[in-house]
C-alpha cells in the first residue's frame, strides 16, 4: 500500500507501508528524527507529541498511538520542524530557555510541541493545553510562564503549513487488492458505503478510528489485528449535524469536536469531555469508538444515555437503531453482529438539565472510577423525567432504574433525593479495583445525586470553584 504525507515540510511517499507501523517508531527508526521521545508508549506521557495538519487545521497528537496509515494526505511537524530552517527559534522554544522550562529535557521536544501547535491555534489555557505533557523535574510553573511569554509572538511563517492533499489512492477495490484474488492488509474507505462493503466481506477485521485504544493493543499487547480498515477518511462519518430533532453525531466525530459542539447547549458535557484524556487524546479519540469498545467506565456513554442518545448501527446496507444503554449488554459483551459498526448517534435537543460528574483520581488525563451523568425535569415542583447512567458501577454503563423510579411522580425535594440515592443500593453493585473500593463508588454515586440537587437549589457545589 502507498501513502504520501509531508514531514517537516518535505514531501514523503511509502510503499507497502504495514498498516501497525506507528509514527513513533518510523520516525526514530527509518528516519533518524529521535527528537520525537519515546517515554509510556500509550498515550500518556505526551513526550512523543508531533503536530499533524489536515483540512480540520493544526492539532497535537501523540506519535506513539498513530499509525502510519492515519497520516495520508496530511501535514506532519515533529519537534525538528518547529525551529524557521535558518535556525531561527520558535518563540516557544526561545521562551522555554528565557524562563528554564527544562532540566533533563526528556519531556521537552513533547512540550515544544504542544505549545508550537496551541500558539499556532491561539490558544491560551495553557493547562490544559498542556496536560497530556508530563514532565517529572522541572515542574510546570516555568513552562507555563514560557507558554504565556511566547503567546503575544506571531506565528512563525514556515509554520503556515500549505494544506497537501494528495490524489488517494484508495486501496480496498480490485485495483488495490493486491492482486491473485489476496485481500489487501489494509483499506481506507472514502465513503460509509465502501466501508459498509469490506466490513460485510471481512467481519473478523479491525477497524481503527483514532486508535487510542487500538494502538495500545499493539504497542501493548503486540496483538495481530488481521485485516484492517481504517476510518480516517471516511468523510460522511465525520461531523455534527443539526436534524430536526436534534443532533446526529458521526461515529468519526472526535471528542474534541464533541466538547466543542456540546459546550452551548449541554456545558457539563464539554465539561466532562475536557476531563476526558489529554488535548491529544481528544483530537484523535472518537465518540463511535469509545461506544464501539463497550468500556464500563468510558465517559461518553453515560453523557450520552442520560440525553436519551440512540446508536445507529450498519452492516452491509442494512440499518438498525436501538436507544444507546441496550447496546450493553454485559462485560466486554454489545449488541453487534460481525461486521456491524456504529455509523452515528443522534441526541434530541432538550432543555439542559444534564449535570456530569467525573471521579478520578486526578483531574487531567485519568479515567473514572465512576462517572455520573443526570438529567432530572422538574414541572410544578414535581419530577416529570430522570436518566440516571453511571459508568464505573457495573460491567457496562447502566442506568438507575431503581434510582429514576424512586424520583419520577415525587416532589423535586431533599427527601425524595435521599430516598433515590437508596435506591441506588438496589441499581448497582459496584467491584472493588485499584481505582476504588465498592462501597467508595457506592456512596460517592449517592453524592452526586445529593450533588445535582444541591446545584439546582443554586449552592456552590463545583470543587474548582473553591478559590485557592
Ligand atoms: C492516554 C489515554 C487516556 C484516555 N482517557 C480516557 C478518558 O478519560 N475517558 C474515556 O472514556 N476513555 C479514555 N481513553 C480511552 C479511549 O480514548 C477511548 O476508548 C476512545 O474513545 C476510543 O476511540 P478511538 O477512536 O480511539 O477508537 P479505536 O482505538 O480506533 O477503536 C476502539 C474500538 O472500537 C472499534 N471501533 C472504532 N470505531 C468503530 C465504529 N465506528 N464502529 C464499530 N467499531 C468501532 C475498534 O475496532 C476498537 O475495537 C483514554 C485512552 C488513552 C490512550
Ligand atoms: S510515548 Fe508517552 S504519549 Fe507517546
Ligand atoms: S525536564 Fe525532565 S521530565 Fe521535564
Amino acid at each position: 500500500m502507498e501513502i504520501a504525507f509531508r514531514l517537516n515540510g518535505e514531501t514523503v511517499a511509502l510503499h507497502d507501508v504495514a498498516p501497525t507501523v506507528t509514527l513513533l517508531d518510523w520516525l526514530r527508526d527509518a528516519r533518524g528524527l529521535t527528537g520525537t521521545k519515546e517515554g509510556c508508549n500509550e498515550g500518556d506521557c505526551g513526550a512523543c507529541t508531533v503536530m499533524v495538519t489536515d483540512d480540520d487545521g493544526a492539532k497535537a497528537l501523540n506519535a506513539c498511538i498513530l499509525f502510519l496509515p492515519q497520516l495520508n494526505g496530511k501535514a506532519v511537524r515533529t519537534v525538528e520542524g518547529i525551529a524557521a530552517p535558518d535556525g531561527t527559534l520558535h518563540p516557544v522554544q526561545q521562551a522555554m530557555i528565557d524562563h528554564h522550562g527544562s532540566q533533563c529535557g526528556f519531556c521537552t521536544p513533547g512540550f515544544i510541541v504542544s505549545m508550537a501547535t496551541a500558539h499556532l491555534n491561539g490558544a491560551t489555557d495553557h493547562d490544559t493545553q498542556l496536560a497530556g505533557n508530563l514532565c517529572r523535574c522541572t515542574g510546570y510553573a516555568p513552562i507555563i510562564r514560557a507558554a504565556e511569554a511566547a503567546a503575544e509572538q506571531p506565528v512563525p511563517d514556515h509554520l503556515q503549513e500549505t494544506l497537501f492533499l494528495l490524489a488517494k489512492n484508495i486501496p480496498g477495490g480490485d485495483a488495490a487488492g493486491g492482486g491473485g484474488g489476496q485481500p489487501p492488509l489494509w483499506v481506507q474507505p472514502e465513503t460509509i458505503a465502501e466501508l459498509a462493503k469490506w466490513y460485510a466481506a471481512n467481519p473478523q477485521g479491525t477497524l481503527i478510528a483514532g486508535a487510542t485504544d487500538v494502538g495500545l493493543w499493539v504497542t501493548k499487547a503486540f496483538r495481530d489485528l488481521g485485516p484492517v480498515a481504517f476510518l480516517n477518511q471516511c468523510a460522511d462519518l465525520k461531523g455534527i449535524s443539526k436534524t430536526d430533532e436534534g443532533w446526529r453525531i458521526g461515529a468519526m466525530t472526535t471528542l474534541t469536536e464533541l466538547e466543542e459542539s456540546m459546550a452551548p447547549h449541554h456545558p457539563s458535557f464539554a465539561a466532562l469531555m475536557r476531563r476526558y484524556g489529554s488535548v491529544q487524546v481528544r483530537n484523535a479519540a472518537t465518540i463511535g469508538g469509545n461506544i464501539a469498545n463497550g468500556s464500563p467506565i468510558g465517559d461518553g456513554s453515560p453523557a450520552l444515555i442520560a440525553l436519551g442518545a440512540r446508536l445507529h448501527l450498519r452492516r452491509g446496507d442494512a440499518r438498525r437503531e436501538m436507544a444507546l444503554e441496550d447496546f450493553f449488554l454485559g462485560y466486554g459483551k454489545q449488541d453487534r453482529a460481525p461486521g456491524e459498526f456504529v455509523e452515528a448517534i443522534t441526541v434530541p435537543d432538550q432543555p439542559d438539565r444534564l449535570r456530569c460528574y467525573k471521579l478520578s483520581k486526578r483531574f487531567d488525563q485519568d479515567i473514572s472510577a465512576v462517572c455520573g451523568c443526570l438529567t432530572i425535569t422538574v414541572e410544578a415542583g414535581q419530577v416529570t423525567r430522570a436518566r440516571l447512567a453511571y459508568g464505573g458501577m457495573a460491567g457496562t454503563p447502566k442506568r438507575a432504574g431503581h434510582a429514576e423510579a424512586a424520583l419520577v411522580g415525587q416532589p423535586w425535594d431533599e427527601e425524595t433525593v435521599r430516598s433515590a440515592m437508596a435506591a441506588l443500593g438496589e441499581d448497582f453493585a459496584p467491584l472493588s479495583d485499584m481505582r476504588a473500593s465498592a462501597a467508595y463508588r457506592m456512596e460517592t454515586a449517592r453524592n452526586m445525586l445529593l450533588r445535582y440537587w444541591y446545584a439546582d437549589q443554586g449552592e456552590a457545589v463545583d470543587a474548582l470553584e473553591i478559590a485557592p
